[in-house]
């Protein structure tokens, strides 16, 4: 199975990509099966995620992902963050090639990471 069309375009023109200065929550998950490692920015104001940035130093498919991860929880509530899985976020790119799958749980794994550890820090649940 190839790249679908979503895919490639995430790839070639990512969404979000950066950082986020003074981010109200940050989040760096490695993958340990290859080394790659995304980082995720997150700008909360209330329970809102009201803006949210990453950095990805991965395969296409972990740049993909992390770009459509952020454009579906942008605006959204930190509830509706944690409940997206990383099957949802392949899902909507149209599907990864089975070996790639993998590929897909960083960035759902950093977005949690973030907006757990603010959870915490500031005593919502
Ligand atoms: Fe490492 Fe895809 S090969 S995240």
């Amino acid at each position: 199975m190839d790249y679908t069309e979503k895919v490639m375009d995430h790839f070639m023109n990512p969404r979000n990509v950066g950082k986020i200065e003074n981010a109200d929550a940050i989040a760096e998950v490695g993958n340990p099966s290859c080394g790659d490692v995304i980082k995720m920015y997150l700008r909360i104001q209330g329970e809102t995620i009201e803006d949210i940035k990453f950095q990805t130093f991965g395969c296409g498919a972990a740049i993909a992902v992390s770009s459509q991860t952020t454009e579906m929880v942008k605006g959204k509530s930190l509830k509706e963050a944690l409940d997206l899985t990383r099957d949802q976020v392949a899902e909507e790119l149209g599907g990864l090639p089975p070996i790639k799958m993998h590929c897909s749980n960083l960035a759902a794994d950093a977005l949690h990471q973030a907006v757990k550890t603010y959870m915490k820090e500031h005593g919502l649940s």
